[in-house]
């Protein structure tokens, strides 16, 4: 991807007033606010309709300005070292006396961060002075936007600007792990969690449920498209869209498919754009085939039975 430096400074002048931009990640577009400012943070959960007590992640390019806001601890530069840029989640500890804003953390003691790999946002984060606040650039409960025209359809005009950056190449959000005592993943997600086993050489909690605490039961309905979804359909309804895994050979008007050959690294890239399309062809619910649960398959299914709580 190209990246156009005259959409980079248009993005730029508008955060730097401390308005919010949408911006292209690998993973998925997000929606991004200086982190240093408490407005614009403010601006970004108005914007998704976001609980304000759900943290949002930061982003940086380098690891000198992530020093001044975070404390650092050996699995995090093991994993630095391995995997960043990418599609990687960390929580550290906050430093007393980091500037980022309240807002961002909800006023815990804890930072989500990662480094996006996409040049366009790499590009951006090169020429502005402070890291970027960027919850998925979605309305809070509804499925990820992986392309400009997603976020369009989401915000329509109340984003004052998208930078275009292309279909994120993976599709899915960023994996989560917790690296403030025994490394625990919070979120699965576009990195499979055998490679953070595989360099951290130990054992990897894994605790999908934490945000129940905070808040019982609010975020169980997720990645949603706004239809009733049923899983692990064995025959598909003539009204009903039908989700396979590969494409198959009686290929029916109302059968979508994630990937020609049954990839599961396709079917992750090509889940949210799916299921936009068949809410945009007008289906009233979708049935999807069993997906296999293993390797990327743990994440959309993980995906899947979030947007399946949908009534
Ligand atoms: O791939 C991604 O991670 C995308 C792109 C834009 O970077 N971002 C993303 O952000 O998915 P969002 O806000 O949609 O999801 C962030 C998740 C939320 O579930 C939030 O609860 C969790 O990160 N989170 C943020 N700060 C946290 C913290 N300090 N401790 C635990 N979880 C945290
Ligand atoms: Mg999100």
């Amino acid at each position: 991807m190209k990246i156009n430096l005259v959409n980079i400074k248009k993005a730029k002048k508008l955060l730097d007033k401390g308005d919010c931009v949408a911006v292209p990640t690998e993973t998925v577009y997000g929606l991004a606010g200086n982190a240093y400012s408490d407005n614009a943070s403010k601006k970004i959960f108005i914007l998704k309709k976001r609980p304000k007590y759900n943290p949002l992640i930061v982003h940086y390019r380098y690891i000198r300005c992530l020093k001044k806001d975070c404390e650092l601890n050996h699995d995090f530069f093991k994993l630095y070292k391995k995997l960043c840029p990418g599609p990687v989640t960390f929580v550290l500890n906050l430093k007393k006396d980091s500037r980022i804003s309240r807002f961002v953390t909800n006023n815990k003691s804890s930072l989500a961060i990662r480094f996006p790999k996409h040049p366009v946002i790499r590009g951006l984060l090169k020429k502005i002075e402070y890291p970027l606040a960027a919850p998925s650039a979605n309305l809070t409960t509804r499925l990820s936007a992986v392309s400009s025209a997603d976020v369009k359809e989401d915000f329509g005009k109340k984003i004052k600007y998208i930078l275009e950056g292309g279909k994120s190449s993976l599709g899915l959000e960023s994996t989560i792990i917790d690296l403030r005592n025994k490394p625990t993943i919070l979120r699965l997600g576009a990195l499979e969690i055998s490679s953070l086993k595989k360099i951290l050489k130990k054992k990897v909690l894994i605790d999908l449920n934490s945000k129940k605490v905070q808040a019982p039961g609010q975020l169980k309905l997720h990645y949603s498209p706004g239809l009733p979804i049923r899983l692990n359909a064995k025959n598909i309804g003539d009204n009903e869209a039908g989700l396979f895994l590969k494409k198959t050979k009686k290929l029916r008007k109302n059968y979508f498919y994630l990937s020609k050959s049954g990839s599961l690294n396709q079917a992750a890239k090509n889940l949210y754009s799916t299921l936009r399309k068949i809410k945009k062809s007008k289906y009233k619910s979708i049935a999807v085939e069993k997906i296999p649960n293993f390797g990327l398959g743990k994440t959309i299914n993980d995906r899947l039975i979030r947007a399946s709580r949908y009534q």
